[in-house]
């Protein structure tokens, strides 16, 4: 036992010469002095335990500094604090707001915090990655996270309490191309320019949201590659997300909102994977196109108003009778054969 005590101690000294030699990242004290506040704003909860001054903050659990190209940057560029039931209280927004070059911030899985997003974090202006899931944080969705950070490129605050509605300014970050609000208490409509800016890809979750209105028609002009709009109240026309430009979407997730639509002309690009409009008011038929689609793993436009036969060919076969079950109309394998 003894022994195992000592040599485990000289494994540690080992390491800490290694690291002391090397040219690592050593710490900027002004970092040090902020992380040393978010650590005291969370009362010293055990998951900042190893967070003292014996090490250098650039070594610190959740820190990170420099990056790639600046690998012995002594400055930290990422804070991430995630997967702990312990640490309760609010996002210390001063604090966080003392790491000057922040590009990343992550909470993820920390259930005991509350609170709203503070105001002070609009002061890192240079944030790229604003990551705040499954938390309690409430409120509204800051405006400025739209007008100030100008680098964002992914933005994820799903599986939170937040209200209110989507910032009409998350559509300015020229860089946003991911965004994840989903399983929030989000009202009011989709802002009209979201992720117009998002280039060749684009991300967005909104799914499990109390959200109002219709599809943005701007919406057509998006490179989606994955979209997810399900469990909202969304009503009228979803089919400026198809179309055979649309080469990129990959998923598109519409069920249970209250969208209504003839589908029997929509154009379904070939590369779609996942497609699930069911619980909707879709009408029209299921066009014949689909049958040519052959990387189609999910089908389902249950619960809807749709008439016609069913489509046979490539991949039909492979969805039974619950896929398209509840139409008005439906007939034809997987269902009962239609009387002409
Ligand atoms: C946290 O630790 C610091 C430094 O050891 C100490 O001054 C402070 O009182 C502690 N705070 C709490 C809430 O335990
Ligand atoms: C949370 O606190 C309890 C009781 O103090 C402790 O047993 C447990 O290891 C802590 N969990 C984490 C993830 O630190
Ligand atoms: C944020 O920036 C403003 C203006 O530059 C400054 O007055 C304020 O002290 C800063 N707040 C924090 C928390 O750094
Ligand atoms: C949406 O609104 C309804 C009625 O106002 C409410 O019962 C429901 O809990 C809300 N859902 C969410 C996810 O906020
Ligand atoms: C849907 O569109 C097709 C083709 O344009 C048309 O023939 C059909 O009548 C429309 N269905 C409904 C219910 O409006
Ligand atoms: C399906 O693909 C075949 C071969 O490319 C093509 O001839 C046919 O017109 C397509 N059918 C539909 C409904 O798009
Ligand atoms: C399709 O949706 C219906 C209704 O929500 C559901 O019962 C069925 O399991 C779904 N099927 C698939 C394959 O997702």
């Amino acid at each position: 036992m003894a022994r195992a005590v000592v040599l485990l101690l000289l494994a540690v000294a080992a390491l800490s010469c290694t690291s002391a030699a090397a040219s690592g990242p050593s710490c900027h004290a002004d970092d040090s002095a902020a992380l040393l506040a978010v650590k005291a704003a969370f009362n010293n909860a055990s998951f900042f335990e190893y967070w003292t001054p014996e090490f250098p903050c650039c070594d610190w659990y959740g820190v990170d500094c420099g990056d790639d190209y600046l690998p012995s940057d002594d400055r930290v560029i990422s804070l991430a604090i995630t997967r702990d039931d312990n640490i309760t209280g609010t996002i210390p927004g001063d604090a966080i707001a003392g790491l000057t070059r922040l590009r990343d911030i992550t909470f993820f899985k920390v259930p005991g915090i509350t609170g709203p997003i503070p105001a002070a974090l609009a002061n890192i202006s240079g944030l790229r990655v604003l990551t705040i899931s499954h938390t309690a944080v409430s409120g509204p969705i800051p405006s400025f996270i739209g007008d100030k950070f100008t680098d964002l490129g992914i933005l994820d605050l799903s599986f939170n309490s937040l209200t209110g509605a989507i910032p009409a300014s998350l559509a300015k970050p020229p860089k946003l191309n991911s965004i994840d609000l989903s399983r929030n208490r989000l009202t009011g409509s989709i802002p009209r320019l979201l992720l117009s800016k998002a280039g060749q890809q684009a991300f967005l979750t909104l799914s499990h949201n109390n959200l109002t209105g219709r599809i943005p028609a701007e919406f057509g002009a998006v490179n989606f590659v994955q979209i997810d709009l399900s469990r909202n109240q969304l009503t009228g026309d979803a089919s400026m997300l198809f179309g055979s430009g649309k080469k990129e979407l990959v998923s598109a997730y519409l069920s249970r909102n209250a969208l209504s639509f003839n589908m029997s002309q929509l154009q379904l690009p070939e590369e779609l994977n996942f497609l699930d409009v069911s619980h909707n008011s879709i009408y029209g038929s299921i066009p014949a196109q689909m049958a040519n689609m052959t990387d189609i793993q999910l089908l389902n436009v249950s619960y809807n108003r749709l008439c016609g036969e069913v489509p046979t060919g490539g991949n039909m076969p492979s969805f039974d009778a619950y896929c398209f079950q509840h139409n008005k109309c439906l007939c034809g394998a997987p269902l009962s054969p239609c009387t002409h």
